[in-house]
């Protein structure tokens, strides 16, 4: 495989957009490289997954799990996603804190790995976006009572990106060399 034009898809799942903005971010990096990339969401990726020289899957976190149609898409396709190179990136709000933005300390994740057994070749966590502008009424609360047990901001007026771009595009230039 000539590494400097490999074709990598990513597909993703998300609620308010965050998820997108990081693929798209990977993808401009990725493509920097000499890379084709192609995006996708999981609501209608229906390509053969054997004809990407990697697959990259992004998830955010709702209510202490990722979407159910990325579980699902890797339950079915665990065989076929073993004979290529593959990352998984998880995007959550525990992960603003310093001691959770691991894949080996971020409880999400963790548990994650513990219901699949699908391993792929890397896995990284991203913190997320707080915007309770955004949410829904008992979202919102939902979500102010989490931030108010982890002692986060409660303020309902509170818009703040915790995700690291740094990261992100450090991210990419290793899904590059996998
Ligand atoms: C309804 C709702 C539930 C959430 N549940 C959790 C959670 O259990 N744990 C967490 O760390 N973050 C949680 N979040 C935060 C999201 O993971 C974070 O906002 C992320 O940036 C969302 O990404 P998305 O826009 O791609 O969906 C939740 C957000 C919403 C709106």
């Amino acid at each position: 495989m000539n590494i400097m034009k490999a074709k990598i898809g990513i597909i993703y799942a998300t609620v308010d957009g965050q998820t997108l903005k990081i693929s798209k971010v990977l993808q401009e990096e990725l493509f920097k490289k000499g890379n084709q990339v192609e995006i996708y969401s999981i609501k209608n990726f229906n390509k053969k997954i054997t004809n990407f020289d990697k697959l990259i899957i992004g998830s955010s976190i709702r209510y202490g799990v990722h979407h159910k149609k990325i579980i699902d898409f890797i339950n079915t396709n665990k065989n076929k996603l073993d004979t290529i190179k593959t990352a998984f990136f998880s995007v959550n709000l525990v992960a603003r804190k310093p001691e959770k933005q691991t894949p080996t300390t971020n409880p999400y994740v963790v548990k994650f790995f513990k219901t699949i057994t699908w391993k792929p070749t890397i896995v990284e966590v991203f913190a997320g976006k707080l915007d309770y502008k955004k949410y829904p009424f008992f979202d919102r609360i939902m979500i102010q009572f989490i931030m108010w047990m982890t002692k986060g901001p409660t303020n309902k007026n509170v818009e703040i990106e915790y995700t690291n771009w740094n990261k992100v595009t450090k991210f990419g230039k290793i899904l590059h060399n996998l």
